[in-house]
């Protein structure tokens, strides 16, 4: 089953003769419960697409579809519910709230959502990510590569139909990254997470079910 699709997906910026087609023509679907890579050059396309499939951003044309809604088909505000409620995020930069706990911090999509937190659900993650001994810290107190656990905690514990992760291992040395990547791919299978990574390391994409190569805007290859 797809959890996300893309139709001809297009995303210009500016003006002929200086137009550039940061994504161009771009359909491609996502399996559930599958971890994706995505990866290119610097300048390919990658974030601007992973933008689009969240729907932090708008296409110039053709459509994004999350578990059955097509983004386009919804308002400002309600496009700002379905992001909080059905796709989580991880960037580079970890994005944690400093002056909030790990455990504060984790929670906090699930209760601005106004969602109860599934307890033992957390607490299987927290676990699972070598977080159970560090929920009442905060984040300064943590390494690089604990932060970033912390912000995959975040994501997950939100039960999200589609976690979106652009660069998360770009700030991390390179024993903490195998790490990291380690724990998306076992987290995905475990909780059957769709997972859409972009990385510009082709090893790190060798951990993915599956890799989405793009070039100037487009999809150049797809290996599964
Ligand atoms: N807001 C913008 N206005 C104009 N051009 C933009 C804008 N955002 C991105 N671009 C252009 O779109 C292209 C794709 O950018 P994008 O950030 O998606 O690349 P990327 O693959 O994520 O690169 P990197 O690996 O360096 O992060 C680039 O040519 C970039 O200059
Ligand atoms: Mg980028």
């Amino acid at each position: 089953m797809n959890i996300l699709s893309t139709n001809n997906l297009t995303k210009y910026y500016g003006a002929e003769p200086l137009q550039v087609k940061a994504i161009d023509g771009v359909t491609l679907e996502i399996e559930k419960g599958s971890f994706t890579a995505i990866v290119g050059t610097s300048g390919s396309g990658k974030s601007t697409l992973l933008h689009l499939l969240g729907g932090l951003d708008i296409p110039t044309s053709g459509s994004v579809c999350v578990d059955g809604q097509e983004l386009s088909g919804l308002g400002k505000n309600e496009l700002a519910v379905f992001r909080r409620r059905k796709i989580g995020f991880i960037f580079q930069n970890y994005n944690l709230m400093p002056n909030l706990t790990v455990y504060d911090n984790i929670v906090l999509p699930v209760e601005l959502d106004g969602r109860n937190v599934d307890k033992e659900y957390l607490n299987s993650i927290a676990t699972t990510l070598g977080l159970e001994d560090k929920l009442n810290r905060k984040p300064n107190k943590l390494s690089g590569g604990q932060q970033q656990r912390v912000a995959i905690a975040r994501a997950l514990v939100a039960k999200p139909a589609l976690i979106l992760a652009d660069e998360p291992t770009g700030n991390l040395d390179s024993h903490t990254t195998q790490e990291v990547i380690g724990l998306l791919q076992t987290t995905s299978k475990k909780y059957h997470q769709t997972i859409v990574m972009i990385t510009h390391n082709d090893e790190i994409a060798q951990s993915a079910d599956r890799t989405i190569r793009i070039e100037d805007g487009r999809i150049v290859g797809s290996r599964w």
